[in-house]
């Protein structure tokens, strides 16, 4: 998407990020995952921290957390949470600003790690965050798990579905959020808008893009970075990880 950049996301989102995905995951559910990892008051460095949703309540519960986030609006809504100061928030990238320092666990939640638009970028971050974990350290990824055939073709070969989207978010009497959307397999790139037009605000623009891979791909990232899966669950609940998972919470550690 031509002008996108790493803090697009976070400044497109910041000020509806809490109502639209605050309920997104139980933040008890990380809590209790990391705390039989690494014991409360571990040290936790959360890429993309965003407004705190997670970094909070893991800092509220005993954890001495960072968070990394490239986009200041995001932080700006961080810091207004954190009302006692109990999180240390860099403004930076999550591959080339990340603190010269060692962590019990870094974090990488609700598919933070597709943020970084190609394979390349994503390796970086997993060399990164490999530097900067203790001996005993986890790296904590949470992400979709792609469909296998995103695209419907049909049995002549034409492409049924391209993978374009318009969809309506919300709608009030004086206005309305439409989600714009493409897909592009070949690249496994997806990106979109939502439009917001309204009678007293005119248009409100809210940009996203990811650069999105399997499981798999994700462990031979971590491999090449000198870590290896240790566990694979469907969720923070620690359910099952199978075929039909829609969604993982990988757990790697040095090799
Ligand atoms: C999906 S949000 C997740 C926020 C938070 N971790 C949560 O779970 O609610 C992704 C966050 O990553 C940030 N981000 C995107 N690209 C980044 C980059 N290259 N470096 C640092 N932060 C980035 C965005 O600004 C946004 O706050």
């Amino acid at each position: 998407m031509e002008g996108y950049t790493s803090s697009s996301y976070g400044d497109g989102f910041a000020d509806i990020y809490d109502r639209w995905y605050g309920s997104l995951s139980d933040p008890d559910a990380i809590i209790a995952t990391l705390t039989d990892l690494v014991g409360r008051g571990a040290s936790v460095l959360e890429l993309g921290v965003g407004t705190g949703r997670l970094a909070l309540p893991l800092a509220a519960a005993g954890f001495t957390v960072t968070g990394v986030d490239s986009s200041a609006a995001m932080l700006d809504r961080c810091r207004a949470g954190d009302t006692a100061s109990i999180l240390r928030l860099i403004e930076g990238d999550m591959v080339d600003d990340l603190p010269d320092e060692r962590f019990d666990v870094v974090l990488a939640a609700y598919n933070t790690v597709f943020n970084l638009l190609d394979t390349a970028r994503q390796q970086a971050c997993f060399a990164a965050v490999a530097d900067r974990l203790n001996d005993n350290g986890r790296f904590v990824v949470e992400a979709f798990v792609p469909d296998e055939l995103p695209t419907e073709i049909s049995a002549a070969g034409e492409i049924i579905d391209d993978g374009d989207r318009i969809r309506v978010r919300e709608i009030t009497a004086t206005s309305v959020t439409l989600s714009v959307s493409r897909h592009d397999p070949t690249q496994r790139i997806a990106e979109g808008q939502f439009i917001e037009l309204s009678e007293t605000g005119g248009v409100r623009l809210r940009p996203w893009m990811i650069h999105y891979c399997s499981p798999d791909e994700l462990d031979a990232l971590a491999v090449a970075a000198g870590l290896v899966l240790e566990a694979r669950y469907a969720g923070f609940d620690l359910g099952t990880f199978g075929a039909e998972s829609t969604r993982h919470v990988s757990i790697y550690r040095r090799a």
